[in-house]
C-alpha cells in the first residue's frame, strides 16, 4: 500500500492509515461527512466522542477555528509536536467531527510521512488513533495490521511512532486553559512558554480525576487504552518487586532492568519497558509491550504508576490507569 493509494482514499470521500510522531491515525478530510462517518465506523466509536483536526501549521489552523495570541504562541513553541488545542470551530468543520460541540481540537503532527500527505492533498485531516474504540492505539505497522485485519484501509508504513502516546490536549476556550488528556508535551513545557499557571489532573492527589465520569473531554472515558489482559497496578515499584511471585504463571511490566524481582516463578514473564528508565523510552514503548503481552495469552500482567514528578511519566501512569482492571 502506497502514499498514492492513501492521497486517493484522503481525495474520494475514504479513509486510510497515516503514521504520525504520536501513535497511527485513521485519517479522513474534515470536510468530508461521509469519510467521517467511515471513521467512526471502522473504529466502532461513539458519535459523542470528537476527532482531532491535523494540519500543517498556525495559519491552516486559523482557516479552520477561531485561533488567538496564545495559540499562536503556543503553535511556535510546540507545532509541529504532540500539543493538540481545542478552540472555536469555524462553520467549515462539520459538527459529526466535532460530537456536536461548538469547539474543535487542532494539532499539527510532526511524522514527515503526514505532513507530505497534508502538502499533497490540501486539506484539514481529522484523525483519530488508528484502533477500535478503547482499544490500545497503535505505535508501529504491523499494530495496524493486526487491529482492522482485512478490513484495514490503505496504510503508509512510518516506522515505530518516536513519542509512543498521544498528545497533550488542551482546552484554550475556558478563562484558564486547561489540560484534557496528558501527553508528552506537560503542563510545565506549557506553562514556561505562557508564562502563567494552567489547570491539569497531573498529580496523584487528582488521582480522582481519572475515574471521575464527568469529564470534559467526551474521549476521556474511564475505562480505555485497555489490553485484553487484566492490569493490576501495584502502588510503586518496590512494592512489586519485593512481593513473593513464586505460585504466579503471569506477568510483570517493569520500567528496567534495574529491577529485579526476588521471589518469581520460572513461568513467569518478566518484561522491562526500557534499558535504563529513561522517561520517553518508556512512553515510546508502552502501548507496544502491552499489545506484545496479549499475546503471551496469561491471566494477568503486574505492574505499578510512576512518580508524578515527570511529565511524560505522569501521561504514561493516565494511560495506565485507564488500561487497569484494579489497583493492587
Ligand atoms: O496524538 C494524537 O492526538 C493522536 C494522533 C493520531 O494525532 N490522535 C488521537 O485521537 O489520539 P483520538 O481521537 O484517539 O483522541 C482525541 C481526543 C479524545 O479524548 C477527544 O475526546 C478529545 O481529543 N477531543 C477532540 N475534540 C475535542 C473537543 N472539541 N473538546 C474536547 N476534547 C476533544
Ligand atoms: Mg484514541
Amino acid at each position: 500500500m502506497s502514499f498514492d493509494d492513501c492521497k486517493t482514499a484522503l481525495q474520494s470521500s475514504s479513509i486510510c492509515v497515516l503514521p504520525t510522531e504520536t501513535v497511527y491515525g485513521l485519517a479522513c478530510s474534515a470536510f468530508s461527512q461521509e469519510a467521517v462517518e467511515k471513521v467512526f465506523t471502522l473504529k466502532n466509536r461513539p458519535s459523542s466522542n470528537p476527532l482531532i483536526v491535523h494540519v500543517l501549521d498556525h495559519n491552516e489552523a486559523t482557516k479552520i477555528s477561531y485561533t488567538s495570541q496564545l495559540s499562536e504562541k503556543l503553535a511556535k513553541a510546540f507545532w509541529p509536536g504532540p500539543l493538540t488545542m481545542v478552540l472555536p470551530k469555524k462553520k467549515c468543520i462539520p459538527y459529526k467531527i466535532t460530537a456536536g460541540l461548538n469547539t474543535v481540537a487542532i494539532r499539527s503532527p510532526s511524522h514527515l510521512e503526514f505532513r507530505k500527505m497534508l502538502r499533497s492533498v490540501k486539506l484539514p485531516l481529522a484523525a483519530p488513533s488508528a484502533n477500535k474504540s478503547n482499544k490500545i492505539s497503535p505505535t508501529r505497522y504491523q499494530d495496524v495490521l493486526n487491529e482492522f485485519g482485512n478490513d484495514c484501509p490503505p496504510l503508509i508504513d512510518g516506522g515505530p511512532c518516536q513519542i509512543g502516546i498521544e498528545s497533550t490536549v488542551l482546552d484554550l476556550t475556558t478563562e484558564i486553559p486547561e489540560i484534557l488528556r496528558l501527553g508528552s508535551c506537560s503542563k510545565e513545557d506549557i506553562e514556561s512558554v505562557i508564562c502563567c499557571d494552567i489547570k491539569s489532573p497531573q498529580g496523584k492527589e487528582n488521582i480522582n480525576y481519572f475515574s471521575s465520569k464527568s469529564r470534559k473531554s467526551p474521549g476521556q472515558m474511564n475505562k480505555h487504552y485497555a489490553p485484553e489482559t487484566p492490569l493490576f497496578i501495584y502502588p510503586s515499584f518496590e512494592k512489586l518487586i519485593s512481593e513473593s511471585f513464586s505460585e504466579y504463571s503471569d506477568i510483570i511490566l517493569l520500567p528496567c532492568k534495574d529491577y529485579n524481582i526476588k521471589n518469581s516463578a520460572s513461568k513467569m514473564i518478566i518484561h522491562y519497558l526500557s534499558e535504563n528508565g529513561d522517561p520517553k523510552e518508556i512512553a515510546k514503548n508502552l502501548y507496544h509491550a502491552l499489545r506484545c503481552l496479549d499475546d503471551f495469552k496469561k491471566d494477568k500482567i503486574f505492574t505499578s504508576l510512576f512518580p508524578w514528578d515527570n511529565g511524560v511519566l505522569s501521561a504514561v501512569n493516565d494511560r495506565l490507569i485507564r488500561a487497569s482492571t484494579a489497583f493492587m
